[in-house]
């Protein structure tokens, strides 16, 4: 193993000692499951919740020597054994089991309002007028002098991150910047003492968000993380953070590990603005509020079936949205290409005259936000001047809205909701609109082809 470079998972058994199963791990994702006089090697704690629910994860450079009864950890860059207990996930058995859902994706979709109700649970606290994250009650003292903050994620976290962006500087009134993981750790920036660095990962195992981290171990700067998987490798490597309480998300296409890690970041900026703010109470109200609403969209989603069923056969799609919506056009379009194959770009609306607008035709449909906002009349124009090049428009809009139907012929509906949480109820409609395209397809939604969950090389 000391001669081995680069990342690995590995276990092995020689004919010398069957009954001696060698484990080792560096930057690889590796757990052991604690069953019934068994022990089971996974890359992912989920994989193993059918049998044990008790988890041992190594660390770096860890070799486990398990046998038909015991298991010895030894860590080879210390030199000694490694003592890890064996955590307990409280994971519900249910939810790694289809049930009457066909797959995954659209049984994780439809866990979308629990998913608000468990990441806000306990935590905000709308009667007493407080946000309340235990998980960051340790660090509560620095703070209070974090004057940056710089997000690092990749692919749908990073979506969500860029909404929470928006959030955290409007709520909180703190500067944000998102990074991908994997450019950020390649810049050289500079970077005070006073910047937090917050790490959003639904698996906590993605190897360029994890050498995000790695980049800034030194620079005496707080890590925090906003992680699904609990016991993961950022959750452990951070110095405090937010657990998503999401439950195991399967299909390799992100649903409800964005809709919660957008929950999370709106809780993360009600708390770091300590009420001072007049958006403070109308979101902690909302977030109350937005479990029915998601149900309402869930409850509807045979008319977005219909409409996806429309689009099915095009080629190439545009997705645009102003504002906080803008990632959720950027992740509306990564939802559509990652599950149907269909190629599918997300722009900021005002960007379409800079360019994009040269490619539509009528062979080339749009997906418009078109939510009530301060901008929907901007929004309108950027329609009608698709539709002038004959450019098909899916639009989504606040119920209560008719004239968009002057503009339109396929409307979405979702209820009216505050700016601010649009982007959960949109991701909604995004995902069931991508699933619907990709079913119709007849494709596996489920594992798209090139694509795996946890995407732990660089
Ligand atoms: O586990 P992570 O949230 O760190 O994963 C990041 C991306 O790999 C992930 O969101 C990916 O983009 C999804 N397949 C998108 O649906």
């Amino acid at each position: 193993l000391r001669d081995l470079t680069g990342a690995y998972a590995i276990s092995a058994i020689t004919t010398y000692e069957p009954h001696t199963i060698y484990a080792a791990r560096l930057s690889s994702p590796l757990v052991i499951g604690v069953g019934e006089a068994e022990y089971i090697l996974a890359s992912d704690p989920t994989a193993l919740m059918e049998h044990t629910k008790k988890v041992i994860f190594l660390d770096d450079y860890d070799v486990a020597t398990i046998t038909d009864t015991d298991c010895q950890i030894h860590n080879l860059k210390q030199g000694r054994p490694a003592n890890h207990e064996a955590e307990l996930l409280d994971y519900d058995n249910q939810q790694v089991l289809l049930g009457d859902f066909p797959h995954f994706m659209i049984k994780e979709i439809y866990e979308a309002p629990a998913t608000i109700r468990n990441a806000t649970l306990g935590r905000a606290l709308p009667k007493q007028n407080i946000v309340k994250l235990g998980g960051l009650e340790s660090v509560e003292q620095q703070l209070k002098y974090i004057d940056r903050i710089v997000i690092v994620a990749c692919g749908t976290s990073y979506y969500a991150s860029l909404v929470g962006e928006y959030l955290i500087e409007e709520v909180a009134g703190i500067p944000v910047e998102v990074q991908l993981a994997s450019e950020f750790k390649y810049r050289e920036e500079p970077f005070s003492r006073s910047t937090a660095i917050i790490a959003v990962s639904q698996s906590g195992e993605t190897a360029d968000t994890i050498a995000a981290l790695k980049k800034v171990e030194n620079f005496g700067v707080l890590r925090l993380g906003i992680v699904n998987a609990v016991g993961s490798t950022i959750a452990r490597m951070t110095d405090a953070g937010v657990y998503c309480h999401a439950g195991p998300e399967q299909a390799v296409a992100s649903t409800k590990a964005f809709i919660a890690q957008v929950t999370v970041l709106s809780l993360i900026a009600l708390h770091l603005s300590e009420g001072r703010t007049k958006h403070f109470k109308p979101l902690l109200n909302e977030l109350e509020d937005l479990p029915a609403k998601a149900q309402e969209i869930l409850d509807s989603a045979e008319d977005i079936r219909v409409i996806a069923e429309r689009y099915k056969h095009y080629r190439d799609f545009m997705f645009i949205g102003r504002h906080i919506n803008y990632p959720c056009a950027l992740e509306g379009a990564l939802k559509l290409k990652e599950v149907s194959y269909i190629h599918a770009e997300g722009y900021a609306a005002g960007e379409m005259k800079h360019g994009p607008l040269a490619m539509i035709d009528e062979s080339f449909p749009t997906f418009a936000i078109a939510t009530n906002s301060t901008l929907l009349e901007k929004t309108y124009s950027n329609i009608q001047e698709i539709r002038a090049r004959k450019g098909p428009v899916v639009a989504v809009a606040t119920k209560g809205n008719n004239h968009i139907h002057n503009l339109v012929g396929n409307v979405i509906y979702i209820p009216e909701t505050l700016e601010h949480t649009q982007p959960i109820l949109l991701a909604i409609v995004m995902q069931l609109f991508s699933y619907y395209i990709a079913v119709a397809r007849e494709l596996d939604v489920d594992k798209p082809r090139n694509l795996a969950k946890s995407v732990t090389v660089e």
